[in-house]
């Protein structure tokens, strides 16, 4: 594995790639890496020849009020973890290097950009599109891989992507978890034994509301409903707040009223400072509906080959 620190180095090492004939794979992250990030690895070598996996905790997409700060940070845990991956090519900017000039000019992200998690940290998802931008920009990837954990930034690249005529396929891979279900994250180091205890009434929902859906529950209403339960004991109790909670049509990421085989449950919970947030999907709609399945024949391919 090469390790690389300058925008220059990354941009050479990509123009080589491109001489080589190489298909490069793309997997941006914030570091404090876990086997979330090292799945979406794997996803990238099925479909690459060569893989980059970035690290950059970008200020621009935390609010003054957020954990910038406090990120978890660990390079040489980090390296091995992208090592032992089979990442090619890891890559560390410094803040200086990516914005020189400090940042100015920045993508908007519309008006999806400013619903559920984006009303929540206003300007979140600008930073984080222009960060995915400029990384692009850079890596100049093939193919970029996103987990769903993160359904709504995985939604806003690739209407970036269709939006801004970016050259890079853009593929969406499912959420990895700990055994008793919580969604692996970073930022899960912070959460104390007690905490976390309560954060698994956020799978727990998300599951009953996916059990409600499969026992044939289409109204809307009714699977957060169902979701929500599991919520309501912690609520009362004043150990975490609901955020959000709603049923989404995976295609425009509208709130639905039914909930037809192309949408996912998503739901934010605050515990003590902590916010978690998760999804599951309800059907296997995402896999065959062409607006949100743009990889869907290379999904297949995939999943034909036995991956
Ligand atoms: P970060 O939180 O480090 O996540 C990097 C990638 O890993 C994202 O695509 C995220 O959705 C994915 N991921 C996180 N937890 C996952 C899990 N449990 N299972 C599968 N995939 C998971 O998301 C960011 O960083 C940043 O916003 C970034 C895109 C790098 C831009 O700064």
């Amino acid at each position: 594995m090469r390790h690389l620190q300058t925008v220059a180095d990354m941009r050479a090492a990509s123009a080589e790639a491109a001489r080589a004939g190489h298909r490069v794979g793309f997997v941006p992250t914030m570091g404090y890496l876990h086997a979330g990030h090292a799945a979406l690895v794997a996803e990238a070598k099925r479909r690459a020849d060569l893989v980059a996996l970035s690290i950059f905790v970008n200020p621009l997409q935390f609010a003054p009020s957020e954990d910038l700060a406090t990120y978890p940070r660990d390079l040489e845990r980090d390296r091995s973890l992208s090592q032992a991956a089979g990442v090619d090519v890891l890559w560390t900017p410094a803040n200086e290097d990516v914005y020189p000039a400090g940042p100015s000019i920045t993508v908007s992200p519309g008006p999806v950009g400013g619903i559920l998690e984006g009303a929540i940290r206003p300007g979140h998802f600008a930073g984080v599109l222009t960060v995915v931008l400029k990384l692009f920009n850079v890596v100049g990837p093939a193919v970029a891989v996103f987990g769903r954990k993160d359904a709504q930034q995985a939604f806003l690249v690739r209407a970036m992507v269709r939006d801004l005529d970016l050259p890079v396929e853009i593929v969406v891979a499912p959420t990895v978890r700990d055994a008793d279900g919580l969604a692996l994250s970073s930022r899960n180091v912070y959460l104390t034994p007690g905490m976390r205890e309560t954060a698994l009434a956020l799978p727990r929902a998300l599951e009953a509301g996916a059990a409600a859906f499969r026992a044939g529950e289409r109204r809307a209403g009714q699977v957060v409903a169902a979701a929500y339960r599991e919520f309501a004991p912690a609520e009362r109790a004043g150990a975490l707040t609901v955020e959000y909670i709603n049923v989404l049509d995976a295609g425009d990421f509208q709130p639905n009223h039914a909930a037809i085989p192309t949408s996912f449950l998503a739901a934010a919970i605050r515990v003590g400072a902590k916010r978690l947030i998760d999804n599951v999907v309800l059907g296997q709609g995402l896999d065959t509906d062409p607006r949100v399945a743009a990889s869907a024949p290379a999904a297949q391919a995939a999943r034909g080959a036995g991956a």
